[in-house]
């Protein structure tokens, strides 16, 4: 198994790219389902997490393949109904396939993704808003089990708002007969891109990007071709780069926009932050204070920034209270950061983070991809040499970041 092995303590200085959204490629690369023929796309990251989604979609019998800069998806009838257990507990998001395939198929058979180091991560609402759309729903043997003749459209109101579920039961309402209204659908910017690519290929879906989505159902759809949004979590991993190593850092092809709710409290941290049409520039400060932060839905602050937000809070003059409020379980990274010598006193939601004048480099494990990001920051500012293991999590959401850390100057290597 990979690890990451950084020499902390040197300022980051220049430019990094930002690729594209891990977030909204799996979603869209699922989508393709509903639409046979040959979709084009750009911006697609290499990731894990991408390999895995191609995985699963060849395994339903579609073809996935990069072609220089385009990645492109080629769906014939599918082969098979059945995301099976092995492919799906390796991403939980390849539940993403179940309302395509049934949208368009009247069937599908999906594993249940099961544990998730990061809380229960249930999938009701997705199955909620299947069977609100006229889907048979049965749970038997670790697998959902869906069947409908055709869906039909109908006003479902979300529970909780949930991003996955919103996508699903938005991925089935296109081909349903009739409108679906959604509300309390998630807002978050990558359920506008799979939005926006689901009407490229001819859906009729408005309201995107806000609490209540309205589809018109339509009898089929087209491929289509379309560029990926930039990764607003690898964007904001790379500013708060920037300014843990007091560095001088500019993240280019990024949305800032995406970004407000974390630029809001880097500024009021005491961060220098530029903003162009498409980059963010981070100054480094010899000091920054602690600042509260409350993870909640898009527009709030994100729930896969805190980890990283908590290190560069372990480094700050002050208290920061971090408060989680979208999953139980996110906090694997506190007793990691503190092998560096943070001073934090987690509670279940609440951790509350005493910033120190400096960190020490030590061997840490990563438990989850935005944790081991958390690690890797506290790496870089940490003095003397830190290792952190099970890297694997962080090749499934952050493309070439060793190589993107090391154009800005950063002492880091991959070690087997
Ligand atoms: C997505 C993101 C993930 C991000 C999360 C929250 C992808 C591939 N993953 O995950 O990176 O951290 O949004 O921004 O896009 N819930 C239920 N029942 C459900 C579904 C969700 O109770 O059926 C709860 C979850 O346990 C959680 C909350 O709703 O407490 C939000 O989860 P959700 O938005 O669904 O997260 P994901 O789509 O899994």
């Amino acid at each position: 198994m990979d690890k990451m092995v950084l020499t902390g303590g040197k300022a980051l200085h220049g430019t990094a790219p930002t690729s594209g959204a891990k977030n909204a490629a799996l979603p869209i690369l699922f989508s393709t389902i509903l639409a046979p023929g040959v979709h084009r796309f750009r911006n697609v990251p290499r990731l894990m997490d991408i390999d895995s989604t191609a995985a699963l979609l060849q395994s339903l019998g579609c073809e996935a393949r990069r072609e220089n800069e385009l990645y492109v998806v080629d769906v014939a009838e599918l082969k098979s109904f059945e995301a099976h257990y092995d492919l799906v507990r390796k991403m939980r998001a390849s539940i993403l396939c179940l309302g395509p395939m049934l949208a368009r198929y009247g069937h599908a058979v999906v594993s249940l993704p099961g544990g998730c180091a990061i809380g229960t991560r249930p999938i009701d609402l997705h199955l909620e808003g299947m069977k609100a759309l006229g889907a048979e729903i049965e749970l038997k043997d670790g697998y959902v089990h869906a069947h409908t003749k055709r869906l039909k459209g109908a006003s479902i109101l979300f529970e909780t708002a949930t991003v996955g579920g919103t996508e699903n039961v938005m991925m089935a309402a296109t081909l349903a007969e009739g409108t679906t209204i959604l509300e309390n659908a998630a807002k978050e910017p990558e359920i506008v891109d799979l939005a926006e690519y689901l009407n490229k290929m001819g859906a009729k879906i408005s309201g995107h990007g806000t609490s209540i989505i309205t589809i018109e159902g339509v009898s089929s759809l087209k491929p289509a071709e379309h560029s990926i949004m930039p990764d607003r979590i690898e964007a904001g991993t790379l500013v708060i780069a920037g300014a843990i190593t007091r560095g001088d850092v500019k993240v280019t092809q990024c949305r800032p926009a995406d970004l407000e709710s974390l630029l809001i409290k880097m500024r009021e941290s005491g961060f220098k932050i530029e903003t162009g049409d498409d980059w963010v520039r981070v100054q480094g400060v010899s000091e920054w204070k602690g600042v509260d932060v409350t993870t909640a839905p898009h527009p709030l602050f994100a729930t896969d920034l805190q980890a990283q937000f908590m290190a560069l809070m372990t480094l700050a003059k002050g208290t920061s209270v971090i408060t989680e409020t979208v999953f139980e379980n996110r906090f694997m990274h506190v007793q990691e950061l503190m092998r560096l010598g943070a001073d934090i006193s987690p509670k279940t939601r609440v951790a509350v983070v005493r910033g120190r004048p400096s960190l020490t480099g030590a061997p840490v494990m990563a438990t989850d991809l935005r944790a081991s990001a958390s690690l890797v920051l506290a790496g870089l500012a940490a003095k003397g040499e830190t290792t952190v293991g099970r890297i694997y999590h962080l090749d499934r959401g952050y493309e070439n970041l060793e190589g993107k850390l090391s154009g800005l100057g950063a002492q880091v290597r991959r070690m087997e």
